[in-house]
């Protein structure tokens, strides 16, 4: 359920202060995906909450948005597309750049990578200010994809992040 799911993120977050950069409270899930259980349970819930016959893809970003898109595809039947930080992808791509919480950064997408109309999943570990988010989303309809639904583990609600996408919705496992 969805309050199960939310007490299971909030009890395997691990707080780093001052990372990657002093003033930085770093939200590590490591704990989450080092937990076979609560990794099975968040991906089910993510999987349930939209449910698996409203998108024909999943969409990652790196690099722990990878880990949740290929357990969704996998449980699902469903593609996996990666959107990488700049240069990694070998052929034709799309790019986005932003600003990060700490710094500017540039994701890509593969030109070809979805299907005309695909409907496409995106999930992402933690939304913070949603610069990756809205790079992402952008890239997934500029390659001719139509995001279907946006799920992330934990929303950081003092950085405004799904006002930033709004009037996408998000889906947040845990916001705090
Ligand atoms: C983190 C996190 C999200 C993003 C959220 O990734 O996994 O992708 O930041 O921040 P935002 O909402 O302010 O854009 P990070 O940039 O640390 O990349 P990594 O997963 O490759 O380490």
């Amino acid at each position: 359920s969805g309050p199960e799911a939310a007490r299971l993120v909030a009890s395997r977050v691990a707080d780093v202060p001052d990372f990657p950069k002093p003033g930085i409270l770093f939200k590590d899930l490591s704990p989450l995906f080092g937990d076979g259980a609560v990794f099975r349970a968040v991906i089910d819930e993510i999987v349930g909450f939209h449910g698996a016959d409203s998108f024909d893809v999943v969409a990652g970003m790196e690099a722990r948005g990878f880990l949740l898109a290929a357990a969704i595809g996998y449980a699902t039947g469903k593609g996996v597309v990666p959107v990488r930080k700049a240069g990694k992808l070998p052929r034709e791509v799309l790019s986005a750049s932003y600003d990060l919480e700490y710094g500017q950064a540039t994701l890509e997408v593969h030109a070809d990578a979805f299907a005309p109309g695909a409907r496409v999943l995106v999930v992402d570990d933690v939304l913070a200010t949603g610069g990756t988010a809205e790079a992402t989303l952008g890239l997934v309809e500029r390659a001719g994809g139509v995001v279907s639904g946006f799920s992330v583990l934990l929303e950081l609600g003092f950085l405004a992040g799904r006002e930033r996408l709004a009037p996408r919705p998000v889906h947040a496992l845990l916001a705090v």
